[in-house]
């Protein structure tokens, strides 16, 4: 039998209702404050990921769905939006429209990573991103439409954790800084965070491992060396936030798995998701259009896990389809077949929900299904000319001719 490649999943038709809640959602609270839908190609050149994403993340180290297009072009699946996105806003020349230009998207993203519960190897993210503003307010109104977003979504047990990374002058002596510690500490790390203390000294603050945890508890913090102008940009995003009643923790270990952050970085978890426990996470680049060979421009973002926040959502309130008639045939002739086909089609056109009987059934079977359906009325259509028409919340039964059907249904929905 062949089934889904692992780490992939079929969005059934439920699941797909739920899916269109959180596309309406998004699209409500994102279109609300400006942003406008853009979606990218699912492929794109690899270099743009390597230098974009970084060449020593996780991701492109090991996650990346790369192939060749047969031409010797090297082109990979999109593990992640955001370089995509900056790549477009500078192959349009975006930097010409009034800034920032505030996007966003709901698309797939394919990371070759070992599958799980709430991770996959083709997911799909709501992510938004603002570019061309250096405002602290522009992070700040970020962060409170994620909030919205996952409020909306009634995504239970949620953490937002925040920090900042500066900029890369002052990461990078930091950077040194932490090496040096790391080195003079080097026996009481485990081997994996010895083995990557020069390629990413950082994600030692990540490590499980109980003694490398207690030693990085006195290793320096990245947010005790901020410039003093990077150090005010997070003393306003703090405030704005304290002002909009948007609760958060400081946590100056913050690392996320990408290398194009700079300054504002945030998280947000959910207690209910279990080990993979990132619903949504983003931040500041201000270089990472620059590193693309765009204009300088600085920009921010985030982008929030669907299935995630599906995980961690509470019941959604989704609404069954309506129908608003069911077109059954009484066992009849080809002009009785064509008189139903049209009377659902004209219905549709009207404005109702109108559904064919399809599955040659028997007049009984068909009123069971209409009724299983949730069919506001049946019309049972005999011939050309004769039909009749069932209430299927009073019983009622009227006759009529298959041409009266929809006016009747029009007037008696407008009655109720
Ligand atoms: P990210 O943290 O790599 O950030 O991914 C964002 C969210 O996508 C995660 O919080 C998680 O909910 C979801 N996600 C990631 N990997 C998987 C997976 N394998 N299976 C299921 N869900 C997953 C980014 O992608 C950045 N582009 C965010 C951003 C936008 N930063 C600035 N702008």
């Amino acid at each position: 039998m062949i089934q889904a490649p692992r780490g992939t999943f079929d969005v059934l038709p439920e699941e797909a209702a739920r899916r269109e809640f959180v596309e309406s959602q998004a699209r409500d609270i994102l279109g609300a404050a400006g942003y406008r839908r853009i979606e990218t190609p699912t492929f794109e050149a690899t270099v743009l990921f390597a230098r974009g994403v970084g060449e020593a993340t996780d991701i492109v180290q090991k996650e990346m769905y790369t192939f060749d297009d047969g031409g010797g072009r090297s082109l990979t699946l999109r593990p992640e939006g955001t370089a995509p996105v900056c790549r477009a806003y500078i192959e349009h020349g975006m930097h010409k429209l009034p800034q920032p230009v505030k996007l966003w998207y709901l698309s797939s993203f394919f990371r070759s990573e070992a599958p799980q519960k709430g991770r996959y190897r083709q997911f799909w993210q709501v992510g938004a991103e603002a570019i061309g503003s250096a405002g602290a307010a522009t992070d700040a109104e970020l962060i409170v439409l994620l909030n919205d977003l996952l409020a909306a979504l009634s995504v239970k047990d949620v953490r937002l954790r925040l920090s900042s990374l500066g900029n890369p002058e002052t990461r990078s002596a930091y950077r040194d800084e932490l090496t040096a510690y790391l080195r003079a500490h080097e026996d009481r790390l485990s081997p994996e965070v010895r083995a990557r203390i020069d390629l990413n000294p950082m994600r030692a603050f990540d490590a499980t491992d109980p003694r490398t945890r207690e030693t990085m508890r006195d290793a320096p913090k990245l947010l005790d060396r901020l410039d003093e102008e990077d150090a005010e940009h997070f003393a306003q995003v703090r405030t704005l936030l304290d002002d909009a009643g948007v609760r958060y923790e400081l946590d100056p270990t913050l690392v996320r798995g990408l290398d194009y952050y700079t300054r504002t970085l945030f998280e947000f978890t959910s207690e209910a998701l279990g080990a993979q426990s990132g619903v949504a996470g983003g931040g500041r680049y201000d270089r990472l259009i620059e590193q693309l060979d765009g204009p300088p421009t600085p920009a921010s973002g985030w982008a929030a896990g669907v299935e995630r926040m599906l995980l961690a959502a509470a019941d959604l309130p989704v609404r069954p389809a309506l129908v608003d008639l069911f077109v059954a045939r009484a066992d009849g002739d080809l002009a009785g077949a064509r008189t139903a086909f049209e009377l659902a089609h004209d219905a549709r056109r009207a404005g109702l929900a109108a559904q064919l009987e399809l599955a040659g059934r028997s007049l009984k079977g068909q009123l069971k299904h209409a009724d299983r359906i949730g069919a506001r009325y049946v019309a049972i259509v005999a011939d050309a000319g004769h039909a009749s028409l069932k209430d299927m919340e009073s019983g009622d039964q009227r006759e009529l001719e298959p041409t009266d059907v929809i006016p009747v249904i029009l007037r008696g929905s407008r009655l109720s």
